[in-house]
């Protein structure tokens, strides 16, 4: 059998604010195998994107161990998981993120020549990207001169540029209507299904989790795997 790409255990994250402390994961434990596409549901407030900021080392447990091939990221320091997560990780933001100094071109692009590429070639492939989805207009655009729905659109290039074994989509369509919705989403199962990448994927839609070949659930701190039944 094949060693899990992501594996996580005893995953616990409290947010502290004054008096009051909230476990927003409280051991949590599963995996991922390799090249599978996961969607985690769970309501408003659940701790969807915590999980993802710990998954990606931008935040750090209170407690547990998070593996992404075979790393330890709570063993690294934050240059480290900084270095870690540029080359191996593509992250699609509930907020975009992206950096308000840089065209969309540019930003698409940022990661490619971070990881050595040549300036010339990540801006050829940030190019062929923007082309792809009916964007190469755009390129020379900055992200507020951008709808939300092309930021989001851009956000999604940006985290698929350098091929990422892990890509992890926080609401990645939450923006677009219903069919640039699923223009994005078939481009991005191509773009994942080529570079093999293994995605976790957040969701409130159930047409969108339909597509993934497993669902997880966060609820009350604890993540639990559900059957194909999607009524909510
Ligand atoms: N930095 C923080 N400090 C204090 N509390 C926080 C912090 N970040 C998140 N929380 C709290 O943790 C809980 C989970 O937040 P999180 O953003 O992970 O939820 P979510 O499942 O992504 O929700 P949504 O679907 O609305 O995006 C919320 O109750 C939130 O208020
Ligand atoms: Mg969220």
């Amino acid at each position: 059998m094949n060693e899990p790409f992501v594996d996580v255990t005893g995953l616990t994250r409290r947010y502290v604010q004054g008096a009051a402390c909230q476990t927003v994961l409280d051991a949590v434990d599963f995996t991922l195998a390799p090249g599978e596409t996961v969607a985690l549901l769970g309501r408003s407030g659940s701790g969807k994107s915590t999980l993802l900021n710990l998954l990606s080392g931008i935040d750090l447990p209170d407690a547990g161990r998070v593996r992404v091939a075979g790393q330890d990221l709570t063993a690294l320091d934050e240059r480290q998981r900084t270095r870690f997560r540029r080359r191996h990780i593509g992250f699609i933001y509930q907020g975009f993120n992206l950096l308000p100094t840089l065209t969309a071109l540019e930003n698409i692009a940022l990661l490619l020549e971070l990881n050595d590429a040549g300036s010339a070639a990540a801006l050829r492939e940030a190019r062929l990207l923007l082309e792809a989805v009916g964007l190469a207009d755009k390129a020379g655009h900055y992200p507020p001169q951008l709808s939300g729905g092309e930021q989001q659109r851009i956000a999604i290039l940006r985290a698929l540029a350098h091929r990422p074994a892990l890509v992890l989509a926080d609401e990645p369509t939450g923006n677009l209507d219903a069919r640039t919705g699923a223009v994005m989403l078939q481009f991005l199962r191509e773009r994942l299904q080529a570079a093999h990448s293994t995605t976790l994927l957040v969701t409130h839609s159930l047409s969108v989790a339909r597509t993934a070949d497993r669902l997880l659930t966060l609820e009350d701190g604890k993540l639990t795997e559900r059957g194909s039944d999607l009524a909510w």
